[in-house]
């Protein structure tokens, strides 16, 4: 992930399925960490959805860098990476900035934890994964 600039997010694939590598900055954590957690269904992600060695709000390894499995815990579509807090459509004014599934609507902050009144039903997936070194990841 040498090439990933802060902010963006790249894609790879485990076993079938899209894993997201995000990059995340210093003010976009500080935006998840301070976004008012009763609009998230399970801000402490207490419904298994990680290894158990991943805590904290960015449910991560490291806070600035997130690895997500990109498919929405509703009916499995691919979630859009929304990271801006001004992003249009994503059915509320009050965006965090994070994941928007287009499919049905349901919306996912930048540490892929799921929001209140949404049809998907649990936090997005971390996959198991660890860090070989400054910029690479074994996911698996
Ligand atoms: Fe994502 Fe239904 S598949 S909201």
């Amino acid at each position: 992930m040498s090439k990933l600039e802060p902010g963006q997010r790249m894609t790879v694939e485990w076993r079938g399925k899209p894993v997201w590598i995000i990059n995340r900055t210093e003010e976009m954590i500080e935006r998840t960490k301070g976004f008012d957690s009763s609009r998230l269904a399970d801000p402490d992600s207490l419904v298994e959805q990680q290894p158990d060695y991943i805590e904290g709000p960015m449910r991560s390894i490291k806070p600035e860098i997130g690895v997500i499995v990109g498919i929405c815990t509703h009916l499995g579509c691919s979630p859009l990476y929304r990271p801006e807090p001004d992003a249009e459509g994503v059915g509320t004014d009050d965006w965090p900035g994070g994941f928007f599934c287009p499919c049905h609507g349901s919306r996912f902050d930048l540490a892929g934890r799921v929001f209140v009144n949404v049809p998907a039903p649990t936090n997005l997936e971390v996959p198991p994964y660890r860090f070989d070194s400054d910029v690479l990841i074994t996911v698996g």
